[in-house]
Protein backbone atom coordinates (compact mmCIF):
# COMPACT_ATOMS: atom_id res chain seq x y z
CA UNK A 1 0.00 0.00 0.00
CA UNK A 2 1.76 2.95 -1.24
CA UNK A 3 0.58 6.22 -3.32
CA UNK A 4 1.81 4.57 -6.22
CA UNK A 5 -1.45 2.44 -5.46
CA UNK A 6 -3.72 5.59 -5.13
CA UNK A 7 -4.45 6.77 -8.75
CA UNK A 8 -6.96 8.72 -10.59
CA UNK A 9 -10.00 6.75 -11.82
CA UNK A 10 -11.65 7.98 -15.01
CA UNK A 11 -15.17 7.35 -14.27
CA UNK A 12 -17.70 6.68 -17.27
CA UNK A 13 -19.29 9.61 -18.92
CA UNK A 14 -22.39 9.87 -21.00
CA UNK A 15 -22.34 13.32 -22.52
CA UNK A 16 -25.49 14.71 -23.64
CA UNK A 17 -26.74 18.22 -24.13
CA UNK A 18 -28.95 18.16 -21.34
CA UNK A 19 -26.52 17.72 -18.92
CA UNK A 20 -23.69 15.42 -18.91
CA UNK A 21 -23.83 12.21 -16.13
CA UNK A 22 -21.40 10.23 -14.28
CA UNK A 23 -22.16 7.16 -12.16
CA UNK A 24 -20.07 4.89 -9.88
CA UNK A 25 -20.88 1.26 -9.44
CA UNK A 26 -19.07 -0.92 -6.09
CA UNK A 27 -16.83 -3.22 -7.14
CA UNK A 28 -16.69 -2.72 -11.66
CA UNK A 29 -15.66 0.85 -11.26
CA UNK A 30 -13.83 1.27 -7.66
CA UNK A 31 -11.68 -1.95 -6.08
CA UNK A 32 -14.46 -1.23 -3.07
CA UNK A 33 -17.98 -1.94 -1.72
CA UNK A 34 -19.86 1.61 -0.53
CA UNK A 35 -20.69 1.81 3.00
CA UNK A 36 -20.63 5.19 3.30
CA UNK A 37 -20.99 8.52 1.13
CA UNK A 38 -20.53 11.90 3.05
CA UNK A 39 -18.96 15.60 1.38
CA UNK A 40 -17.66 18.56 2.18
CA UNK A 41 -19.38 22.04 1.36
CA UNK A 42 -19.22 25.31 1.96
CA UNK A 43 -15.79 25.30 2.96
CA UNK A 44 -14.17 28.78 3.61
CA UNK A 45 -10.92 29.79 1.48
CA UNK A 46 -7.71 28.57 3.11
CA UNK A 47 -9.15 26.29 5.20
CA UNK A 48 -7.38 22.60 5.35
CA UNK A 49 -9.45 19.39 5.51
CA UNK A 50 -8.10 16.00 6.26
CA UNK A 51 -5.00 15.86 8.24
CA UNK A 52 -4.89 11.78 8.81
CA UNK A 53 -4.47 8.38 7.46
CA UNK A 54 -6.79 5.17 7.51
CA UNK A 55 -5.70 1.96 8.55
CA UNK A 56 -8.27 -0.28 6.67
CA UNK A 57 -10.69 2.07 4.61
CA UNK A 58 -10.63 2.52 0.78
CA UNK A 59 -11.89 5.86 -0.56
CA UNK A 60 -12.73 7.18 -3.52
CA UNK A 61 -12.25 11.07 -3.56
CA UNK A 62 -14.53 13.41 -6.43
CA UNK A 63 -14.36 17.08 -6.78
CA UNK A 64 -18.15 16.81 -7.68
CA UNK A 65 -17.98 21.26 -7.99
CA UNK A 66 -15.06 23.51 -8.15
CA UNK A 67 -11.66 22.59 -7.29
CA UNK A 68 -9.28 21.40 -4.49
CA UNK A 69 -5.96 20.09 -4.03
CA UNK A 70 -5.26 16.47 -1.97
CA UNK A 71 -1.27 15.89 -0.78
CA UNK A 72 -1.13 12.05 -0.50
CA UNK A 73 2.15 10.89 1.46
CA UNK A 74 2.63 6.91 2.62
CA UNK A 75 5.42 7.67 4.54
CA UNK A 76 8.18 7.11 2.01
CA UNK A 77 6.86 9.18 -1.01
CA UNK A 78 4.46 12.23 -1.20
CA UNK A 79 2.26 13.82 -4.27
CA UNK A 80 -0.65 16.13 -5.03
CA UNK A 81 -3.18 15.75 -7.21
CA UNK A 82 -5.13 18.88 -8.22
CA UNK A 83 -8.93 17.77 -8.49
CA UNK A 84 -11.02 20.04 -10.68
CA UNK A 85 -13.44 17.28 -12.92
CA UNK A 86 -16.57 15.73 -11.16
CA UNK A 87 -15.60 12.48 -13.63
CA UNK A 88 -12.49 11.67 -12.56
CA UNK A 89 -12.43 9.65 -8.61
CA UNK A 90 -9.30 9.44 -6.78
CA UNK A 91 -9.02 6.10 -5.73
CA UNK A 92 -6.90 6.07 -1.83
CA UNK A 93 -5.96 2.86 -0.36
CA UNK A 94 -5.39 2.30 3.76
CA UNK A 95 -2.29 3.68 5.29
CA UNK A 96 -2.18 6.85 3.42
CA UNK A 97 -1.83 10.02 4.94
CA UNK A 98 -4.09 12.89 3.12
CA UNK A 99 -4.50 16.82 3.42
CA UNK A 100 -7.02 18.40 1.79
CA UNK A 101 -6.30 22.47 0.53
CA UNK A 102 -6.79 25.01 -1.90
CA UNK A 103 -10.68 24.77 -2.31
CA UNK A 104 -12.13 27.28 -4.82
CA UNK A 105 -14.81 28.96 -3.77
CA UNK A 106 -18.05 26.73 -4.06
CA UNK A 107 -16.43 23.32 -4.19
CA UNK A 108 -17.75 20.31 -3.07
CA UNK A 109 -15.38 17.24 -2.46
CA UNK A 110 -17.39 13.47 -2.06
CA UNK A 111 -15.90 10.57 -0.53
CA UNK A 112 -17.05 7.09 -0.73
CA UNK A 113 -15.98 5.55 1.42
CA UNK A 114 -15.61 1.04 2.32
CA UNK A 115 -17.11 1.35 5.72
CA UNK A 116 -18.96 2.93 8.35
CA UNK A 117 -17.77 5.95 9.70
CA UNK A 118 -15.27 4.90 13.05
CA UNK A 119 -13.35 6.41 14.64
CA UNK A 120 -11.05 4.07 15.78
CA UNK A 121 -9.55 3.39 12.04
CA UNK A 122 -8.21 7.02 12.35
CA UNK A 123 -4.46 8.16 12.63
CA UNK A 124 -5.15 11.60 13.67
CA UNK A 125 -1.11 12.27 14.98
CA UNK A 126 1.59 12.37 12.21
CA UNK A 127 4.08 10.52 14.04
CA UNK A 128 2.07 7.34 14.90
CA UNK A 129 1.10 6.77 11.37
CA UNK A 130 4.81 7.03 10.37
CA UNK A 131 5.57 4.32 13.15
CA UNK A 132 3.15 2.02 11.85
CA UNK A 133 3.60 2.59 7.89
CA UNK A 134 7.66 2.37 8.25
CA UNK A 135 6.82 -1.15 9.42
CA UNK A 136 4.11 -1.87 6.29
CA UNK A 137 6.73 -0.68 4.05
CA UNK A 138 9.33 -2.68 5.66
P1 LIG B 1 -12.87 14.23 9.79
O1 LIG B 1 -12.81 12.91 9.09
O2 LIG B 1 -11.81 14.49 10.83
O3 LIG B 1 -12.83 15.41 8.74
P2 LIG B 1 -11.64 15.90 7.80
O4 LIG B 1 -12.16 15.75 6.42
O5 LIG B 1 -11.35 17.32 8.12
O6 LIG B 1 -10.46 15.04 8.09
O7 LIG B 1 -14.30 14.41 10.43
C1 LIG B 1 -14.68 15.62 11.06
C2 LIG B 1 -15.72 15.29 12.11
O8 LIG B 1 -16.87 14.69 11.51
C3 LIG B 1 -15.21 14.31 13.16
O9 LIG B 1 -15.70 14.74 14.42
C4 LIG B 1 -15.87 13.01 12.81
C5 LIG B 1 -17.14 13.42 12.09
N1 LIG B 1 -17.51 12.49 11.02
C6 LIG B 1 -18.59 11.67 11.19
O10 LIG B 1 -19.29 11.70 12.23
N2 LIG B 1 -18.95 10.81 10.18
C7 LIG B 1 -18.24 10.75 9.03
O11 LIG B 1 -18.59 9.96 8.11
C8 LIG B 1 -17.09 11.59 8.88
C9 LIG B 1 -16.25 11.54 7.63
C10 LIG B 1 -16.76 12.43 9.90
Amino acid sequence: MSIHDCSIIDLPRINDPRGNLTFVEAGRHIPFNIQRVYYLYDVPGGAERGGHAHKALHQLVIAMSGSFDIHLDDGQSKKTIHMNRSYYGLYICPMIWREIDNFSSGAVCMVLASDYYDELDYYRQYAEFINDAVKVIK
